[in-house]
């Protein structure tokens, strides 16, 4: 296969706001916008669609700047990518690393990453090197690493992997505007690391800059974080302090335990110039939001499910009205993270192997 095969495809359908015309792509983007009625009613709000980035290849929006960040990577020559991840950057470098045919290199933080990113990592080939430490330090060596020559850094602090993820934003204009004539009021989004959040903004910059969106029509991008990894919740409250670093933190949503968003000094004004505003919400809240998106059938790991539990707390509180049409970004695929589906979920009932007890059993 070449990499034009997918030309005009999912993300490179909008190549023409990115820095290639096609890249090493499997394909990627193109994901589906849910309704979900019943949580619509029940959140309270005039619009509710789920932009699912969890129905990427590996299952991610992070294939998004993949396609296009290790693009840029063949197109330098450079020998080994890397990044430090929290799982699915890992999951996404791996797999777009074998398709490019580059050897791959991935910094975890020990015993906190889901067990399907970690699997995605080991059968796609990464070198995988479990840190004792938590993300942030994990990313502080990979800088290390890239200042000295020893890799090709490919996490979202490389501008070329935002370019591609600023197609989430597009997408959602397009397909919105299709639907309703209009573009959505907000976009609620999960935070970790801010890059999503500084993509979008990106995205929507251009847009209005190249004369293709009014300035009001921007939506407002709103931030979710969980409350034991809350640095940007913080920043929208307090303002930014980048010396101030969380330490510690700690969440069941392992995808967004980051305590030094690097990116938040180009995702904090995207949040106060659209009007949006960023909010915490607790372990708990996540896994009912998961269970809520899982009963309208859409599959989502924890990280994704703050979006959900985000709005309606924001709608609970006031700050949200009822006659807003909103997206939540739903980032990963449920299937990231097996134990956090079956701690939120059904528990498997054992029973014999005979119709008859199996329906005395079901009568119970
Ligand atoms: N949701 C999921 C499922 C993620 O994996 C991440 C980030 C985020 C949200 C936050 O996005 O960093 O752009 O604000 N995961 C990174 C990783 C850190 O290593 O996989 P952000």
């Amino acid at each position: 296969p070449t990499w034009d095969d997918f030309e005009g495809r999912g993300v490179w359908r909008y190549n023409a706001a990115l820095p290639f015309e096609v890249g090493v792509s499997l394909p990627e983007g193109a994901t589906p916008l849910h309704t979900v009625p019943r949580l619509e009613s029940d959140i309270g709000v005039e619009t509710l669609r789920i932009k699912h980035e969890g129905m990427n290849p590996t299952g991610s929006f992070k294939d998004r700047g993949m396609t296009v960040g290790v693009r840029v990577a063949k197109e330098l020559g450079v020998g080994r990518l890397a990044c430090a991840s929290t799982g699915n950057t890992s999951a996404a470098l791996a797999a777009y690393g074998a398709r490019g045919g580059m050897e791959t290199l991935v910094l975890l933080p020990s015993g906190k990453v889901a067990a399907g990113k970690i699997a995605q990592a080991a059968l796609h080939d990464a070198r995988i090197l479990e840190v004792d430490g938590n993300f942030d330090s994990c990313l502080d060596i990979v800088q290390d690493l890239a200042a000295r020559g020893e890799v090709y850094l490919l996490n979202s602090l490389n501008p070329f992997r935002l370019e591609g993820q600023k197609t989430i934003g597009l997408e959602i204009l397009e397909e919105f505007h299709e639907d309703y004539g209009t573009y959505p009021d907000r976009i609620v989004l999960p935070v970790g690391n801010a890059g999503n959040t500084s993509a979008l903004y990106k995205a929507f910059r251009e847009l209005v800059q190249s004369g293709a969106l009014d300035a009001e029509d921007v939506p407002k991008l709103t931030g979710v974080q969980a409350e034991g990894a809350a640095p940007m919740v913080e920043a929208i409250e307090n303002g930014w302090d980048e010396t101030r670093r969380w330490d510690e933190v700690e969440t069941i949503a392992t995808a967004i335990r980051i305590g030094n968003p690097v990116n938040a000094p180009k995702a904090l004004p995207g949040i106060r110039e659209t009007g949006g505003t960023a909010v915490a919400v607790s372990d708990d809240e996540i896994t009912e939001a998961q269970r809520d998106l899982a009963a309208e059938g859409v599959g989502v790991e924890p990280a994704s499910a703050a979006s959900v539990a985000g709005l309606r707390k924001l709608r609970e509180n006031g700050t949200i009205d009822e006659d807003e049409q909103v997206v939540c970004l739903t980032t990963g695929h449920l299937l990231k993270d097996p134990d956090a589906a079956f701690a939120a979920g059904n528990e498997p009932e054992s029973v014999p192997n005979d119709t008859d007890a199996v329906l005395e059993h079901l009568a119970e």
